[in-house]
């Protein structure tokens, strides 16, 4: 029995600066506070990437064919709910008919929900779920074809420092043909005073979601984290242009994880680095884009310029 998040929480937990990665407030419940998280008032980023796909997506969607006569599939890197791809997707079929949808995510159930949700709501789409990591998916993205359309939205690369942002764009990359189309969503940099409060809402759903990390670890891992003995804490990084989130321990303590065989000590002001948020400006995008072989060629976004959605370019490598 070795529970595959062992490794990454022994390792995160037990070094000098803790720190756990992001990907793993997404079990179940977790998935059902982000959701919540995506309705709160204060957190902007869904609704407006939401305002400017509903508004763009039959551009972006001719953008995306150019002058090819050719059919496009539809890539999109994290299934989550696949509510803002229903909008390129119906964009789509009211172009060419028929598409295929290959959703990658590491999670079975939720690429079951999204294949539900399309095939019931937009006929024509054909979905072929691909379980498994965004690095892994190349072979399956180049089986696609004649020509790709890659959605990389809701500003999930905001977690990803840049090297490691580089190299999944290049996976990706891999998978395509010049001429091929990625769409990438990112949020914006903007005043701390709008940003914060995204991640520190009044009702505490983000506290709840960022300590529910250590509940998991409770549920899968045996161990004992008593969570009041933890404060959610959201800062502004400017040096490197992010939000971050921690769990600070409020007090000297030491946490025992039975299944790791592992007691861990927290001095009180402690803090367990949970997430990362890049909050960008377009040429640190231009430069990822890049060094990922890629071209941008026109970018989306609403009045405030809160959030944006690049179309960009497979470039010949
Ligand atoms: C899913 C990575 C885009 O960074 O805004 C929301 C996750 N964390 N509230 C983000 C998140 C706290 C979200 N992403």
């Amino acid at each position: 029995m070795h529970d595959p998040i062992a490794d990454e929480v022994r390792r995160g937990l037990t070094a000098p600066a803790k720190s756990l990665p992001p990907h793993l407030f997404y079990d179940e419940e977790g998935s059902r506070l982000y959701e919540q998280i995506t309705e709160l008032e204060e957190y902007y980023p869904t609704r407006t990437e939401r305002a400017i796909l509903a508004r763009h997506a039959p551009t972006m969607v001719a953008l995306a064919a150019s002058d090819s006569q050719e059919p496009l599939s539809v890539v999109e890197l994290g299934a989550g709910s696949a509510d803002k791809t229903r909008l390129i997707l119906s964009a789509l079929v009211a172009t060419q008919q028929r598409a295929v949808y290959l959703p990658v995510d590491v999670s079975p159930s939720a690429l079951e929900a999204a294949r539900a949700r399309i095939e019931a709501e937009i006929p024509g789409i054909e979905v072929r779920p691909f379980v498994g990591r965004h690095e892994a998916a190349s072979e399956a993205i180049s089986r696609l074809g004649p020509r790709r359309l890659v959605l990389f939205i809701g500003s999930s690369i905001g977690n990803f420092e840049d090297d490691a942002a580089v190299s999944l764009l290049r996976a990706v990359r891999r998978g395509l043909v010049p001429g091929d189309a990625l769409l990438l969503g990112t949020d914006m940099k903007k005043s701390p005073a709008r940003l914060l409060p995204a991640y520190d809402d009044a009702r505490g759903v983000t506290a709840e979601f960022n300590k529910n990390i250590l509940a998991r670890i409770n549920r899968e891992l045996g161990g004992r984290f008593e969570l009041e003995r933890f404060k959610h804490v959201a800062l502004w990084n400017a040096a490197a242009s992010r939000v971050e989130m921690h769990l600070e321990s409020r007090v000297d303590h030491s946490v025992r994880i039975d299944a790791l065989g592992l007691d861990v000590s927290f001095r009180r002001g402690e803090r367990i680095h949970t997430e990362s948020s890049i909050k960008y400006e377009t040429p640190r995008v231009d430069a990822l884009l890049r060094r990922a072989g890629f071209e941008r060629e026109q970018s989306f976004s609403d009045d405030a310029r809160a959030f944006s959605v690049h179309l960009a370019r497979a470039q010949a490598l």
